[in-house]
């Protein structure tokens, strides 16, 4: 193990050992989590998802003037323990087109990498002034304590293999996009018909999860496919409504949404896959969509492996819905924010 890898093992050991130790008390888990947080799909009511898209698209047309007025020097701080592109980003620009002042908190140049706790460092973001902190975090549940240790609204931008509720939404806004439905109307048969094949690593994505949480609740068939190395019998369980289908080309005869998922090196722990054998049975290529998906929308959360998961002639092909996706991450999470510091939006 290199000596930076070896130190980021260490100061992981070491956060959440003292996380254990010192913050979950039993009074601990008696603090409220503010109503304003976003931490799992499953906390939306579908009112309340058909008020965030709503919001998103009332804050998207506004006059970006008069949007920088709602939430003007309001303090936004976004804590990232782990690499990321597009959440990031578009939180940041979300909440800074609001009018907040924004502040990023990573790990491998703060406090963190000396050994603070997560508790610690909320705490002491919300003395410096913030008001709501969207928080990645490799630790499944991280939010739930940051959360009660502040007091504070947190928006899950991704914890370890268990949520990524604001993707969820904004892959909720390209689905309806595509099939050409306003957010207004939206409701528990909406999505009647219409199925959406998630297709990698189920076993270690938070976004095929917030996702089964969030789209047969709205009426969608979610189909889970790949090899049960990365999707395990037990994954039909995670959302009402949700099947397993091993072969690729079955599910997408049909889906009128396909969902590309990345191989999550970072996760598989020892795990040993074919990797020429995972391409031939579930790679999203030229010949197999126009085979078998021609009119169905691709759809992959990022960060895409060209070669690996779909090829380019997918991903840069007249069905890919991957740019729009990303395009969406803004107005979706300018929602968030708003609803978070009650910036309004309706
Ligand atoms: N979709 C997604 O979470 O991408 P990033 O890791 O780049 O934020």
């Amino acid at each position: 193990m290199a000596d930076q890898e070896r130190s980021e093992e260490m100061a992981k050991t070491r956060n959440s050992s003292r996380e254990t130790q010192e913050s979950f008390t039993p009074s601990f888990f008696q603090q409220p989590i503010h109503p304003g947080s976003a931490i799992s799909a499953a906390d939306f009511s579908v009112a309340e998802v058909r008020r965030i898209l709503e919001s998103a698209d009332v804050l998207e047309k506004e006059d970006p003037l008069r949007r920088m007025k709602r939430l003007a020097k309001r303090r936004v701080a976004l804590l990232f323990y782990e690499s990321s592109t597009r959440t990031r980003t578009s939180f940041e620009l979300a909440a800074k087109a609001l009018g907040a002042d924004t502040t990023l908190v990573s790990s491998l140049s703060s406090s963190i990498e000396k050994g603070e706790s997560l508790k610690d460092t909320g705490i002491t973001l919300k003395a410096l002034g913030a008001e709501c902190v969207i928080l990645r975090s490799p630790y499944s549940g991280a939010p739930y304590l940051l959360a009660r240790a502040t007091g504070l609204p947190v928006l899950n931008a991704g914890d370890g293999m268990a949520e990524h509720p604001s993707q969820a939404l904004l892959d909720l806004r390209t689905i309806l996009q595509f099939l050409e439905m306003r957010a207004g109307k939206l409701s528990e048969k909406t999505l009647r018909g219409v199925t959406v094949t998630i297709c990698g690593d189920i076993l270690h994505s938070r976004v095929a999860r917030s996702n089964a949480l969030l789209l047969p609740r709205l009426g969608a068939k979610v189909v889970f496919c790949g090899p049960v190395e990365l999707l395990p019998e037990s994954a039909v369980g995670l959302g009402p409504g949700t099947v397993i289908e091993r072969d690729f080309e079955t599910a997408l005869r049909e889906s009128q949404i396909v969902m590309m998922l990345r191989i999550q090196a970072e996760r598989l722990a020892g795990l040993q896959l074919d990797l020429d054998e995972y391409r031939r049975r579930y790679q999203a290529n030229g010949e197999r969509i126009a085979a078998h998906a021609p009119r169905a929308a691709i759809l992959h959360p990022g960060p895409i492996i060209r070669g690996m998961e779909i090829t380019s002639e997918v991903a840069d092909g007249p069905q890919s819905a991957i740019a729009a996706q990303v395009h969406n991450g803004v107005p979706v999470r300018m929602a968030l924010v708003a609803r978070a510091l009650k910036g309004g939006g309706r």
